[in-house]
């Protein structure tokens, strides 16, 4: 069975949703970068060990990122999943972990790379938005996508109710990711993208707002 090593730095939901996923591997670790971070209690609850790994007690980070890599490979994971890690990892760091380091993030990417997302996709008046699972690359926010989802943009849409649609699916499509690794399901092509073997596509049109 693969083992899996998640990151976090706050809340944990989507670490919490992937403990509670049944996922076909064993999550080795949780590592956070802040002793507060809520998640290492839920984590803790759920019987998985945890270790904090602060960055601020690293000068730079160079050294924070070494001491992160030594201890996750302590785990010898085969997948590690960024949860609302709110760390820039170097280049050393990705390359090491090339084609195993996933994250979760709050848009449709390519759009809305980076924070505020919710606010952002507001402001423009978009119909559409929602939340991607892929590779962590040098290219932040950008490395080939595994999974989204999508989903409207109410008319009332707060940036607190837009989060909350969109952290359901972040919660449903991480989980859905990490099973497919699992699996061995997904491959990267030689153009670098993420290609599901096996899969049957659904053709749902997302139409927002709906037609008359
Ligand atoms: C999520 O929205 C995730 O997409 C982003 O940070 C947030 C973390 O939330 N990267 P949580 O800690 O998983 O609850």
């Amino acid at each position: 069975m693969k083992k899996i090593v998640i990151l976090i730095s706050g809340r944990g939901s989507n670490m919490q949703a992937l403990l509670e996923a049944k996922l076909p591997c064993r999550v080795a670790a949780v590592i956070s970068n802040r002793a507060d971070a809520e998640g290492l209690v839920i984590a803790k609850a759920h019987g998985i060990p945890t270790t904090v790994v602060e960055h601020r007690d690293y000068m730079d980070r160079d050294s924070f990122d070494a001491a992160l890599a030594k201890t996750i490979d302590s785990f010898d994971p085969d997948i590690v999943a960024l949860a609302g890690f709110m760390r820039i990892l170097t280049t050393n760091f990705v390359t090491r972990y090339h084609g195993r380091l996933i994250n979760i993030h709050p848009s449709l990417l390519p759009t809305y790379g980076g924070l505020d997302t919710h606010a952002r996709a507001l402001q423009d008046g978009v119909k559409i938005h929602g939340c991607t699972v892929h590779f962590v690359t040098q290219d932040l926010d950008h490395g080939p996508i595994i999974i989204q989802a999508a989903v409207p943009v109410l008319r009332d849409d707060t940036e607190h109710t837009l989060a909350a649609r969109v952290l359901r699916e972040e919660h449903r499509i991480y989980a859905q990711a990490i099973r497919w690794l699992c699996k061995d399901k997904v491959v990267l092509d030689e153009q670098g993208h993420a290609i599901l073997q096996h899969r049957k596509q659904s053709g749902f049109t997302l139409v927002s707002p709906g037609l008359d």
